[in-house]
Protein backbone atom coordinates (compact mmCIF):
# COMPACT_ATOMS: atom_id res chain seq x y z
CA UNK A 1 0.00 0.00 0.00
CA UNK A 2 1.04 3.58 -0.74
CA UNK A 3 0.89 5.94 1.84
CA UNK A 4 -0.36 9.39 1.59
CA UNK A 5 3.02 11.28 1.32
CA UNK A 6 4.33 8.86 -0.99
CA UNK A 7 5.49 10.22 -4.41
CA UNK A 8 7.21 7.03 -6.01
CA UNK A 9 7.94 3.89 -5.64
CA UNK A 10 10.86 2.40 -6.26
CA UNK A 11 12.09 -1.17 -6.98
CA UNK A 12 15.75 -2.55 -6.65
CA UNK A 13 16.95 -5.88 -7.56
CA UNK A 14 20.01 -7.44 -5.63
CA UNK A 15 19.32 -5.12 -2.71
CA UNK A 16 20.80 -7.53 -0.13
CA UNK A 17 24.63 -6.90 -2.13
CA UNK A 18 27.03 -4.37 -2.03
CA UNK A 19 25.72 -1.72 -4.03
CA UNK A 20 22.77 -2.74 -4.58
CA UNK A 21 21.86 -2.48 -0.53
CA UNK A 22 23.90 0.61 -0.61
CA UNK A 23 21.24 1.70 -3.40
CA UNK A 24 18.15 0.92 -1.23
CA UNK A 25 19.32 2.55 1.47
CA UNK A 26 20.26 5.85 -0.33
CA UNK A 27 16.62 5.83 -2.71
CA UNK A 28 15.21 5.16 0.96
CA UNK A 29 16.67 8.17 2.86
CA UNK A 30 14.24 10.19 0.76
CA UNK A 31 11.43 9.10 2.60
CA UNK A 32 8.48 9.94 -0.11
CA UNK A 33 9.65 6.79 -1.69
CA UNK A 34 8.78 3.63 -1.05
CA UNK A 35 11.62 0.78 -1.49
CA UNK A 36 11.08 -2.66 -2.45
CA UNK A 37 14.39 -4.77 -2.40
CA UNK A 38 13.69 -7.90 -4.72
CA UNK A 39 15.79 -10.41 -3.26
CA UNK A 40 15.98 -14.46 -3.28
CA UNK A 41 17.32 -14.83 0.50
CA UNK A 42 14.55 -14.23 3.36
CA UNK A 43 16.84 -14.14 6.44
CA UNK A 44 19.09 -11.70 4.37
CA UNK A 45 16.22 -9.90 2.90
CA UNK A 46 14.83 -9.54 6.44
CA UNK A 47 17.99 -7.89 7.63
CA UNK A 48 18.61 -5.23 5.32
CA UNK A 49 15.18 -4.42 5.10
CA UNK A 50 15.09 -3.96 8.93
CA UNK A 51 18.56 -2.28 8.79
CA UNK A 52 17.46 0.36 6.12
CA UNK A 53 14.30 1.20 7.88
CA UNK A 54 16.41 2.05 10.79
CA UNK A 55 19.19 3.83 9.22
CA UNK A 56 16.85 6.33 7.44
CA UNK A 57 13.51 6.51 9.21
CA UNK A 58 11.30 5.47 6.36
CA UNK A 59 9.64 2.68 7.45
CA UNK A 60 8.16 1.96 3.66
CA UNK A 61 10.92 -0.18 3.23
CA UNK A 62 10.33 -3.63 2.59
CA UNK A 63 10.85 -6.71 0.29
CA UNK A 64 9.81 -9.41 -2.40
CA UNK A 65 11.55 -12.59 -2.71
CA UNK A 66 12.48 -13.20 -6.21
CA UNK A 67 15.07 -15.61 -8.32
CA UNK A 68 15.87 -13.38 -10.86
CA UNK A 69 17.45 -16.11 -12.88
CA UNK A 70 13.75 -17.41 -13.26
CA UNK A 71 11.40 -15.70 -15.51
CA UNK A 72 8.77 -17.42 -13.77
CA UNK A 73 9.99 -16.15 -10.41
CA UNK A 74 9.83 -12.71 -12.06
CA UNK A 75 6.60 -13.41 -13.30
CA UNK A 76 4.86 -13.94 -10.13
CA UNK A 77 6.25 -11.34 -8.95
CA UNK A 78 4.79 -9.08 -11.43
CA UNK A 79 1.14 -11.09 -11.29
CA UNK A 80 0.70 -10.13 -7.57
CA UNK A 81 1.84 -6.85 -7.43
CA UNK A 82 -0.25 -4.00 -7.44
CA UNK A 83 -0.07 -0.28 -8.30
CA UNK A 84 2.69 1.51 -10.17
CA UNK A 85 6.34 1.40 -10.73
CA UNK A 86 8.47 5.00 -10.36
CA UNK A 87 11.82 3.54 -10.52
CA UNK A 88 13.34 -0.33 -11.46
CA UNK A 89 17.12 -0.70 -10.33
CA UNK A 90 18.05 -3.77 -12.49
CA UNK A 91 21.37 -4.21 -10.29
CA UNK A 92 21.76 -8.35 -9.26
CA UNK A 93 24.07 -9.81 -11.02
CA UNK A 94 26.59 -12.94 -10.32
CA UNK A 95 29.91 -14.38 -11.61
CA UNK A 96 30.37 -18.41 -10.65
CA UNK A 97 33.09 -19.73 -11.69
CA UNK A 98 32.01 -22.63 -13.00
CA UNK A 99 29.32 -22.93 -15.48
CA UNK A 100 25.54 -23.55 -14.10
CA UNK A 101 22.62 -24.09 -15.34
CA UNK A 102 19.36 -22.76 -13.93
CA UNK A 103 15.98 -24.65 -12.98
CA UNK A 104 15.10 -22.98 -16.25
CA UNK A 105 17.35 -25.07 -18.28
CA UNK A 106 19.69 -21.37 -19.36
CA UNK A 107 23.37 -20.36 -18.67
CA UNK A 108 23.20 -18.84 -14.79
CA UNK A 109 25.41 -15.48 -15.64
CA UNK A 110 22.84 -14.87 -19.07
CA UNK A 111 20.24 -16.09 -17.34
CA UNK A 112 20.83 -13.47 -14.44
CA UNK A 113 22.55 -10.53 -15.23
CA UNK A 114 21.08 -9.95 -18.98
CA UNK A 115 17.91 -12.12 -19.34
CA UNK A 116 16.99 -10.92 -15.31
CA UNK A 117 16.92 -7.31 -16.53
CA UNK A 118 15.47 -7.89 -19.60
CA UNK A 119 12.37 -9.87 -17.44
CA UNK A 120 12.07 -7.35 -15.01
CA UNK A 121 11.56 -4.71 -17.68
CA UNK A 122 9.13 -6.51 -19.15
CA UNK A 123 7.06 -8.18 -16.74
CA UNK A 124 6.85 -4.76 -15.05
CA UNK A 125 6.12 -2.28 -18.29
CA UNK A 126 2.15 -1.49 -17.88
CA UNK A 127 3.52 -0.85 -13.89
CA UNK A 128 6.17 1.52 -15.31
CA UNK A 129 3.62 2.81 -17.75
CA UNK A 130 1.11 3.67 -15.16
CA UNK A 131 3.49 5.76 -13.17
CA UNK A 132 5.34 7.77 -16.12
CA UNK A 133 7.48 9.32 -15.78
CA UNK A 134 9.03 6.87 -14.65
CA UNK A 135 12.49 6.05 -14.81
CA UNK A 136 14.79 2.14 -15.34
CA UNK A 137 18.13 2.27 -14.11
CA UNK A 138 20.50 -0.79 -15.77
CA UNK A 139 23.72 -0.96 -13.21
CA UNK A 140 26.03 -1.92 -16.26
CA UNK A 141 30.11 -2.05 -16.26
CA UNK A 142 32.57 -0.76 -18.38
CA UNK A 143 33.91 -4.35 -17.91
CA UNK A 144 31.69 -5.38 -21.24
CA UNK A 145 32.56 -6.98 -24.39
CA UNK A 146 33.02 -10.12 -26.11
CA UNK A 147 28.95 -10.65 -26.75
CA UNK A 148 28.82 -13.80 -29.14
CA UNK A 149 24.89 -13.63 -30.75
CA UNK A 150 25.67 -17.33 -32.05
CA UNK A 151 26.67 -18.24 -28.41
CA UNK A 152 24.96 -16.84 -25.63
CA UNK A 153 25.51 -19.38 -23.16
CA UNK A 154 29.08 -20.67 -23.75
CA UNK A 155 27.44 -23.45 -25.42
CA UNK A 156 30.30 -23.81 -28.03
CA UNK A 157 32.81 -21.43 -26.09
CA UNK A 158 34.21 -23.10 -23.36
CA UNK A 159 33.16 -21.37 -20.19
CA UNK A 160 35.25 -18.66 -18.71
CA UNK A 161 33.63 -16.07 -15.87
CA UNK A 162 35.29 -13.24 -16.82
CA UNK A 163 34.04 -13.73 -20.36
CA UNK A 164 30.44 -14.79 -19.46
CA UNK A 165 30.26 -11.54 -17.30
CA UNK A 166 31.94 -8.61 -19.80
CA UNK A 167 29.14 -10.60 -22.50
CA UNK A 168 26.17 -10.02 -19.98
CA UNK A 169 27.32 -6.33 -19.09
CA UNK A 170 27.68 -5.51 -22.73
CA UNK A 171 24.01 -7.37 -22.92
CA UNK A 172 22.87 -4.83 -20.30
CA UNK A 173 24.11 -1.96 -22.57
CA UNK A 174 22.83 -3.06 -25.50
CA UNK A 175 19.06 -3.51 -23.66
CA UNK A 176 19.19 -0.37 -22.40
CA UNK A 177 19.41 1.20 -26.00
CA UNK A 178 16.56 -1.65 -26.98
CA UNK A 179 13.99 -0.52 -23.99
CA UNK A 180 14.55 2.97 -24.31
CA UNK A 181 13.46 3.18 -28.05
CA UNK A 182 10.74 0.64 -27.20
CA UNK A 183 9.24 2.69 -24.13
CA UNK A 184 10.17 6.38 -24.75
CA UNK A 185 6.55 6.80 -26.03
CA UNK A 186 5.42 5.63 -22.63
CA UNK A 187 7.11 8.28 -20.65
CA UNK A 188 9.55 5.78 -19.66
CA UNK A 189 13.44 6.53 -19.36
CA UNK A 190 16.04 3.67 -19.77
CA UNK A 191 19.78 4.05 -18.77
CA UNK A 192 22.78 2.28 -18.02
CA UNK A 193 25.82 2.69 -15.60
CA UNK A 194 28.92 1.63 -14.33
CA UNK A 195 28.67 2.13 -10.67
CA UNK A 196 31.85 2.31 -9.51
CA UNK A 197 34.63 -0.45 -8.97
CA UNK A 198 33.91 -1.96 -5.09
CA UNK A 199 35.14 -5.39 -3.11
CA UNK A 200 32.11 -7.23 -2.84
CA UNK A 201 31.09 -11.39 -3.81
CA UNK A 202 30.66 -10.45 -7.28
CA UNK A 203 33.90 -8.32 -7.95
CA UNK A 204 36.03 -11.44 -5.84
CA UNK A 205 34.67 -14.49 -8.03
CA UNK A 206 36.01 -12.00 -11.15
CA UNK A 207 39.69 -11.57 -8.69
CA UNK A 208 39.11 -7.80 -8.06
CA UNK A 209 38.94 -6.24 -5.00
CA UNK A 210 37.73 -3.02 -5.17
CA UNK A 211 38.80 0.63 -4.27
CA UNK A 212 35.68 2.39 -3.97
CA UNK A 213 32.58 2.22 -0.88
CA UNK A 214 29.30 0.57 -1.51
CA UNK A 215 27.77 4.29 -1.49
CA UNK A 216 30.05 5.65 -4.08
CA UNK A 217 29.08 2.78 -6.27
CA UNK A 218 25.45 3.99 -5.30
CA UNK A 219 25.79 7.49 -6.63
CA UNK A 220 25.39 7.09 -10.01
CA UNK A 221 22.47 4.69 -10.28
CA UNK A 222 20.60 6.62 -7.75
CA UNK A 223 21.54 9.85 -9.62
CA UNK A 224 20.17 8.21 -13.02
CA UNK A 225 16.91 7.38 -10.65
CA UNK A 226 16.09 10.40 -9.06
CA UNK A 227 18.26 13.37 -10.09
CA UNK A 228 16.23 16.09 -12.16
CA UNK A 229 19.01 16.58 -14.88
CA UNK A 230 18.28 13.69 -16.41
CA UNK A 231 14.79 13.29 -16.47
CA UNK A 232 14.26 13.41 -20.01
CA UNK A 233 17.60 10.98 -20.61
CA UNK A 234 17.31 7.64 -22.49
CA UNK A 235 19.18 4.91 -23.76
CA UNK A 236 22.39 6.50 -22.18
CA UNK A 237 25.69 5.05 -20.56
CA UNK A 238 26.93 6.89 -17.87
CA UNK A 239 30.59 6.71 -15.69
CA UNK A 240 30.25 9.14 -12.49
CA UNK A 241 27.61 10.64 -13.37
CA UNK A 242 28.71 11.52 -16.94
CA UNK A 243 27.48 10.71 -19.67
CA UNK A 244 29.68 8.56 -21.79
CA UNK A 245 29.43 7.44 -25.66
CA UNK A 246 28.98 3.46 -25.50
CA UNK A 247 30.41 1.72 -28.30
CA UNK A 248 27.69 -1.14 -28.27
CA UNK A 249 24.95 1.17 -28.69
CA UNK A 250 25.81 2.45 -32.16
CA UNK A 251 25.02 -1.02 -33.57
CA UNK A 252 21.89 -1.02 -33.63
CA UNK A 253 21.20 -3.96 -35.75
CA UNK A 254 23.01 -5.42 -32.68
CA UNK A 255 20.54 -4.11 -30.50
CA UNK A 256 17.70 -5.20 -32.35
CA UNK A 257 18.80 -9.27 -32.75
CA UNK A 258 20.13 -9.30 -29.10
CA UNK A 259 17.00 -8.24 -28.29
CA UNK A 260 15.02 -10.81 -30.20
CA UNK A 261 16.94 -13.05 -29.08
CA UNK A 262 15.77 -12.89 -25.42
CA UNK A 263 12.61 -12.34 -26.07
CA UNK A 264 12.68 -15.66 -27.53
CA UNK A 265 13.23 -17.19 -24.02
CA UNK A 266 10.04 -15.60 -23.42
CA UNK A 267 7.98 -17.43 -25.97
N1 LIG B 1 31.49 -4.55 -7.57
C1 LIG B 1 31.99 -3.93 -8.62
O1 LIG B 1 33.18 -3.51 -8.62
C2 LIG B 1 31.16 -3.70 -9.85
C3 LIG B 1 31.76 -3.05 -10.95
C4 LIG B 1 30.98 -2.84 -12.09
C5 LIG B 1 29.66 -3.22 -12.10
N2 LIG B 1 29.10 -3.84 -11.02
C6 LIG B 1 27.68 -4.23 -11.10
O2 LIG B 1 27.03 -3.84 -9.90
C7 LIG B 1 25.94 -4.74 -9.64
C8 LIG B 1 25.99 -5.18 -8.18
O3 LIG B 1 27.18 -5.87 -7.96
P1 LIG B 1 27.82 -6.07 -6.50
O4 LIG B 1 29.28 -5.86 -6.65
O5 LIG B 1 27.08 -5.26 -5.49
O6 LIG B 1 27.57 -7.63 -6.28
P2 LIG B 1 27.16 -8.49 -4.99
O7 LIG B 1 27.55 -7.80 -3.74
O8 LIG B 1 27.71 -9.84 -5.23
O9 LIG B 1 25.56 -8.50 -5.07
C9 LIG B 1 24.85 -9.20 -6.05
C10 LIG B 1 23.40 -9.22 -5.64
O10 LIG B 1 22.63 -9.92 -6.63
C11 LIG B 1 21.80 -10.85 -5.97
N3 LIG B 1 21.46 -11.97 -6.83
C12 LIG B 1 22.29 -12.76 -7.55
N4 LIG B 1 21.60 -13.71 -8.20
C13 LIG B 1 20.30 -13.53 -7.89
C14 LIG B 1 19.11 -14.20 -8.24
N5 LIG B 1 19.11 -15.27 -9.05
N6 LIG B 1 17.94 -13.76 -7.73
C15 LIG B 1 17.93 -12.71 -6.89
N7 LIG B 1 19.03 -12.01 -6.52
C16 LIG B 1 20.20 -12.44 -7.02
C17 LIG B 1 22.63 -11.30 -4.76
O11 LIG B 1 21.82 -11.96 -3.83
P3 LIG B 1 22.46 -12.80 -2.58
O12 LIG B 1 22.84 -11.77 -1.56
O13 LIG B 1 21.33 -13.67 -2.15
O14 LIG B 1 23.63 -13.55 -3.12
C18 LIG B 1 23.13 -9.95 -4.31
O15 LIG B 1 22.13 -9.26 -3.59
C19 LIG B 1 26.07 -5.88 -10.65
O16 LIG B 1 25.14 -5.67 -11.70
C20 LIG B 1 27.49 -5.74 -11.17
O17 LIG B 1 27.60 -6.20 -12.51
C21 LIG B 1 29.82 -4.09 -9.89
Amino acid sequence: MIGNKTRGVAMVTGATGAIGMAIARQLAARVDHQVVLICRDADKAIRCTEEIAQATGNPQVRYELVDLSRRSSIQALADRWQGPVHVLVNNAAVTPRTRQITPEGIELQFATNALGYFWMIEAFTEHLRQAAPARVVNVASYWAGGLDIQDLEFKRRSYDNNAAYRQSKQADRMLTVAFARKLQSFGVTVNACHPGDVNSTLSNNLGFGGHESPDQGARTPVWLATHESVRRHTGKYFEHQREVSCPFAEDLDGVEDLFAACAAYSS
